[in-house]
């Protein structure tokens, strides 16, 4: 088998299995809980197998990028409700400190991926006390720059270093695809994501988006996403 279709065959399952995960998780914790929250996870499931379906035909249209005008907060809280409990049952919290309209052009189903990706890393990071995950956007002059911290077990300058190459796992049933295809999703949305971290205190990753066209301060089509560095 090529090369190329092979990368894109084990991205596909990758990104398939994010979905298929949240919908085991879930179905795995119905069994002790009321009527209301059952019906909320079937919902939850429901939503994740769609996503799937979503993911699937993508990948079938060359997995090109749609953008419309989107409130990244409705994305924010559209994750946290899918990821909540999952949260709650990996002995984590994930807590979204925006609450204010931050509009974009992007593509919402890519965003869930990214977001659903780095918010999967942490929790697998966890360390030993309680994980904490927290979400929050600050506004630059032509772009957002959204910062996502979790206290879970870090990485080494030689493991950070090395986030970025395909198939880069410390894990034993990792891929090392999450990362790559996160920053090829938000570079296709003229963005940039870095991380940074410190082994045993935790990782941050940041990324700034360009801000939806009318939302910008200064009109100016050529504006420089490095200015903050
Ligand atoms: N939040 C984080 N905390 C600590 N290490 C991280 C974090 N996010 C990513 N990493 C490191 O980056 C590596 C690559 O991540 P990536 O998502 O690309 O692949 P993976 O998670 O190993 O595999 P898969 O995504 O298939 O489960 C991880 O194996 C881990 O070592
Ligand atoms: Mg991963």
């Amino acid at each position: 088998m090529n090369t190329l279709v092979k990368d894109n065959i084990s991205l596909l399952a990758h990104e398939i299995k994010n979905p298929l995960t949240i919908c085991n998780g879930y179905l795995s914790m119905l069994n002790d809980k009321d009527i209301q929250t059952r019906n909320n996870y079937i919902e939850i499931i429901k939503e994740e197998i769609n996503r799937s379906l979503v993911i699937l035909s993508e990948f079938s249209k060359n997995n090109s990028i749609n953008k419309e005008i989107i409130d990244l907060v409705c994305l924010f809280n559209d994750i946290k409700r899918t990821l909540n409990d999952l949260f709650i049952e990996n002995n984590g919290e994930l807590i979204i400190l925006d609450d204010d309209e931050l509009l974009v052009e992007a593509d919402y189903n890519k965003l869930k991926q990214v977001f659903i990706n780095i918010l999967k890393n942490a929790i697998e990071a966890r360390g030993e006390g309680k994980l904490l995950v927290v979400i929050k956007t600050l506004e630059g002059k032509d772009y957002y720059i959204i910062t996502v911290i979790d206290n879970g077990i870090g990485m080494t300058t030689e493991e950070l270093n090395n986030i970025s190459n395909k198939y880069y796992t410390t894990k034993v049933n990792g891929t090392g695809l999450g990362i790559p295809y996160i920053k090829d999703i938000i570079e296709r949305h003229q963005g940039s994501i870095e991380y940074s971290s410190k082994k045993n205190i935790g990782t941050q990753v940041k990324i700034i988006i360009p801000k939806e066209k009318s939302q910008k301060t200064f009109n100016n089509s050529s504006y420089n996403l490095n200015m903050l560095e």
